[in-house]
């Protein structure tokens, strides 16, 4: 194009970046990548190409890991990992301050490269996806440096395997590396199939700085190498990547005890009211659902507009689509690269194919060659169609009108995701009052897609659990110092004594504030050590399960109320258990035949106390961060509860569980203790007279084996704790992954219920939800 044809068109002129820097990289390791295992490539082997999307051209060969690759990186990973943790947390912030500074040193290297392998604009790369990591290595070996101080009493898991995706290659990594090295563990991590070769130039920089061999390995491979991660003997593992596959894992790991963290898809709002300033908006949805070609877990890909701008918000879309420059990625002037694979283009023309609605695509010149798909945007689809519940993975805007700020709520949440949301209206009222309403970890107001190292990212429902940056995700890393014992299992006492008190004391269930008879009709006797009959209980079921969850989920209003409140109504609670300490205590020791009684009471009332100071005192934070605005950190609650309520300590772990999560703003589903749950039956009372609201909390008695289950997998329940003494751990995980709610299991082990260890507790009860709000300059 000569200057002068410029200047009649006005049109960008080509501006692009060269491959050559990058092209030498992977010639100098022969075009053929093996491993980085203990601070040494190996030999390339068998394996697949990589190539550039944008023009198919191969770039480098990839070997396939084995079975013996994938060991010897995890025995290698453990062998140095007590050396790692030794270091102390400056001499390890020491090295990730060298990995951070190499980082940046070749920074455009490691852009040219991502883009040349996954096919997202230079500009992307270069002013997004580098400097983030940088940021996550430069945040972290601060963590590193501080972490004795500011987290005390917690220490790392060990070896961490680490699966991520290929829509942002080196920021995953980094997002992953980051926080365990930081905390003392070492990782065994593998990149996906189709982009390898960002990590592979970290394992270069990993040998620059002369970090120890064995902390960072680095695997590739496909699908089937990730399973051989996660069959390993690791000690967590940390995913990103499809909810389907997220689900597998979550059945894999069930049982195991290995900790685990998934960041999965999302059909994320984009919301915006007719008081916003739509020129931002517009630019912000540029941002929203074209950035990376759309494949980005949070992309805002369902606009949802109020009514009274429909129209006119859709016109300038259109004429903003037809705006956008789509072509050959390392062009500094593209918006719109390539789409990383065949594989997925196809994957993106196939959903869109056939689809209804209306369809707009711009009269955009596509390459001749390469995986470009034009930006979409389908109108007039109903909120159940496929289209506005599926991930499309893709440059493709589904979109819907609201009336009123209620109705987008609901339309915003009315999907199995919970990843993010965004929401646009120059009355922060109105994006204030709306954001704790969405089901979602993360929330945009008036802007979007911002990401920090000091704001924790992740989702809730289908979109996975667990939370990367910020101190919620540097704590995903580590564990309580300290270990526990093999709980020994709990026998019911069995007898045919007569009841020591004629009056018959069949104890009910507790279901929505009122008694219950179980549906089963059936009861289960309850004898002391003697064989003496101490009462009855119901024989719980699926039936009663289900009760006791729709009365916990209409409860909701107490997830609103105030920690105030909830305070007082705990400290009620607290009054009445000490007004009747006696009674427990003797009710406790007839069980056990110890007589340990009073003690356990005590401690119950204490820790009431303990949780009902908490209700007010758990802060959300305002994480300061290197862009206009803060990001919130604001603690919500869980949701429903279901727990299994220990036999150790029949009273006080129960009154522990509830406590805390009410609190928090949780309603409970408790199922009783399988040996004492009379010390449960008799506390209804209790609730009854503290001013408890009906539902919040639900007692059901039976065998812990029946109730397990039907918890576990009520796609109503958004969480399951289990302190039992049976053996459900793996079953309960196994069964959660249908809907991927949150599990805290005891894996046989034994805890210390006198321990105080609020912190923990209210951190179960919880979820972060990271709000970016403009504030200051
Ligand atoms: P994927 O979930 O299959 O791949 C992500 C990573 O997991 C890759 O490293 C892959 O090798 C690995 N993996 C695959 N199967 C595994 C298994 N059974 N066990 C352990 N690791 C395994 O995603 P894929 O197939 O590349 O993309 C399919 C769809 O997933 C996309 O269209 C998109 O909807 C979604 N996706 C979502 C991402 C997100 O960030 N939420 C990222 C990538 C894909």
């Amino acid at each position: 194009m000569k200057i002068r044809e410029i200047f009649d068109t006005m049109d960008y002129g080509p501006a692009p970046e060269s491959a050559d820097e990058a092209l030498a990289w992977i010639k100098q390791h022969g075009g053929q990548f093996g491993h980085y295992i203990n601070g040494a490539f190996t030999k390339p082997g068998k394996g697949f190409d990589s190539a550039n999307p944008a023009t198919g051209v191969r770039l480098a060969g990839i070997t396939e890991a084995t079975q013996k690759d994938v060991d010897s990186a995890v025995s290698a990973a453990r062998k140095a990992q007590p050396g790692w943790a030794g270091l102390g947390g400056p001499g390890r912030a020491r090295f990730m301050y060298a990995l951070a500074r190499l980082l940046q040193k070749h920074a455009r290297l490691f852009s040219v490269l991502e883009t040349l392998d996954n096919g997202k604009p230079i500009r992307e790369s270069r002013d997004l996806d580098i400097p983030l990591a940088q940021r996550h290595f430069y945040y972290h070996a601060g963590m590193a440096q501080i972490m004795d101080e500011a987290l005390p009493g917690r220490e790392a898991l060990g070896v961490c395997g680490q699966i991520v995706p290929w829509n942002f290659p080196l920021l995953m990594l980094a997002w992953k590396i980051a926080p365990a090295l930081a905390t003392g563990n070492t990782v065994v991590l593998k990149p996906a199939e189709y982009t390898s070769l960002t990590a592979l130039l970290f394992a270069d920089i990993c040998s620059q700085a002369g970090l120890p061999p064995g902390v960072v390995n680095i695997v590739t491979g496909d699908g089937t190498v990730g399973e051989m991660i996660v069959a390993s003997e690791v000690d967590k593992i940390a995913f990103t990547g499809s909810t389907e596959v997220g689900r597998q894992i979550r059945r894999a790991t069930a049982g195991s005890g290995k900790a685990l963290t998934l960041e999965l898809g999302g059909k994320s709002p984009y919301i915006v009211f007719d008081d916003a300033d739509i020129d931002s908006a517009i630019e912000g949805l540029v941002d929203a659902i074209w950035f990376n070609q759309g494949q980005v877990c949070c992309a805002g890909s369902r606009l949802l507009l109020h009514e009274p701008i429909a129209e006119d918000f859709l016109t300038r879309l259109k004429a903003r689509m037809a705006k956008l420059r789509l072509g050959d990625p390392l062009d500094k002037c593209i918006d719109v690269g390539a789409i990383v694979d065949p594989v997925q283009l196809e994957r993106i023309r196939e959903m869109v194919e056939g689809a209804g609605g209306s369809c707009f695509q711009p009269d955009l010149a596509l390459p001749a060659q390469g995986c470009f798909y034009p930006p979409t945007l389908i109108t007039g689809l109903a909120p159940s169609d496929p289209l506005m519940q599926e991930e499309i993975f893709g440059p493709v805007l589904v979109s819907c009108t609201f009336r009123t700020p209620d109705e987008a709520v609901a339309l915003a949440n009315n999907t199995r995701y919970g990843l993010a949301a965004t929401v646009w209206s120059e009355n922060v009222n109105l994006c204030l009052d709306i954001a704790p309403k969405l089901a979602a970890g993360v929330v945009w107001v008036n802007a979007t897609n911002l990401f920090d190292a000091a704001a924790g990212f992740g989702g809730v429902r289908e979109s996975g659990f667990g939370r990367e940056g910020g101190w919620e995700g540097l704590s995903a890393y580590t564990r309580p110092v300290g270990k526990s014992a093999k709980l020994a299992p709990i026998k019911a006492h069995g007898g045919a004594g007569a009841a020591a008190d004629p009056v018959d004391r069949t104890a009910k269930m507790y279901i929505g504030g009122k008694q219950a008879r179980p549906d089963s009709g059936y009861s289960i006797a309850v004898h002391g050590p003697k064989g003496q009959l101490l009462g009855h209980v119901g024989q719980g079921s699926r039936k009663d399960i289900r009760n006791a969850v729709e009365a916990a989920r209409g409860a909701g209003g107490w997830a609103r109320s105030t920690g105030h409140l909830r305070a007082q109504i705990l400290y009620y609670t607290a009054e009445n258990l000490s007004a009747r300490s006696d009674e427990f205590a003797n009710r406790l020791n007839a069980m056990s035949g110890a007589r340990t009684g009073r003690k356990e009471v005590d401690a119950a009332i204490d820790r009431l106390f303990t949780f009902a100071a908490w209700a007010d005192k758990v802060d959300g934070q305002a994480r300061g961060v290197p862009i206009r605005g803060v990001a919130l950190a604001m603690r919500e609650p869980v949701g429903v509860i279901g727990a299994l309520c220990p036999d150790e300590a029949p009273l006080l772990g129960a009154v522990t569980i509830m406590g805390a999560a009410l609190a928090m703003g949780n309603r409970v589903v408790l199922a009783a203790p399988k040996v004492s749950p009379l010390a449960l039956t008799d506390f209804y009372q209790v609730l009854d007279t503290s001013d408890v609201p009906a539902g919040c909390v639900n007692i059901v008695t039976g065998t812990h084996a029946d109730l397990a289950g039907p918890l576990a997998k009520h796609l109503d329940v958004d969480a399951v704790w289990s302190f039992s003494s049976s053996d459900l751990s793996g079953a309960i995980e196994a069964e959660s992954a249908l809907n991927l709610k949150r599990t805290w299991v005891n894996n046989g082990q034994t805890r210390d219920w006198y321990a105080q260890d609020s912190r923990e507790w209210l951190d179960q009860a919880t979820e972060v939800k990271t709000v970016w709000i403009p504030y200051g300059e």
